[in-house]
């Protein structure tokens, strides 16, 4: 029998998109939901993964990620609200093994403040996107997206919610699609 990838989730926030991960993964048991990862003890985001009964870590220092992988033995990073950029040395050996959602149809409104960007420029649909982590921000190979329409009287925080829930369908979407695939990938991300 062939393991099931262990997931790690990265997190800084309300960590609902990572709860959304966890919970497709225990519905169908395609993969592990093995760690949260969090760059601040007070995300709320580890509320919820500790009530969902997965290990969590606060981890404010670099080399500390690489030594909590290893211990873990981790072999897909999403980034889920991860508001840290995680260095060039750390993400390089990883190539193609770390993913993250980002709130906009990239490559339009890379950054922060994308629903903001979008009413301004009185764009008719925004939307999300899951992608691979490269060195450059916000740039990395498109894996999935999800169209989501601007209506009149939108502001940022109506569509940030509209958006959310779309993240909700389409990062478990991605992930188990990609978990489907992780057989071609070489082993534990601490071994990178
Ligand atoms: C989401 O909008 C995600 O696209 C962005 O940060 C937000 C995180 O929300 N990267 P949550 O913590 O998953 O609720």
């Amino acid at each position: 029998m062939t393991a099931l990838p262990r997931i790690a989730i990265f997190i800084s926030g309300t960590g609902s998109n990572m709860e959304a991960l966890i919970r497709a993964m225990r519905r169908g048991c395609w993969a592990v939901p093995a760690l949260v990862v969090s760059d601040t003890a007070r995300a709320p985001g580890l509320r919820r993964a500790q009530d969902l009964c997965v290990p969590t870590r606060v981890i404010t220092q670099n080399p500390d990620i690489e030594r909590v992988l290893s211990e873990t033995a981790i072999d897909v990073i999403c980034l889920a609200g991860f508001m840290r950029i995680l260095a060039p040395s750390f993400v390089r050996p990883r190539a193609g093994r770390i993913l993250n959602i980002h709130p906009s149809l990239l490559p339009k409104y890379p950054g922060l403040n994308t629903h903001a960007r979008a009413l301004d420029a009185g764009d008719s649909e925004t939307g999300c996107t899951v992608h691979l982590v490269t060195e450059a921000v916000d740039k990395g190979f498109i894996l999935g997206q999800r169209r989501v329409p601007i209506r009149n009287g939108d502001t940022s925080e109506i569509l940030s919610e509209r958006v959310l829930k779309e993240e909700h369908k389409l990062y478990p979407d991605v992930l188990r699609r990609f978990a489907r695939g992780y057989g071609c990938a070489t082993g534990p991300l601490s071994a990178a």
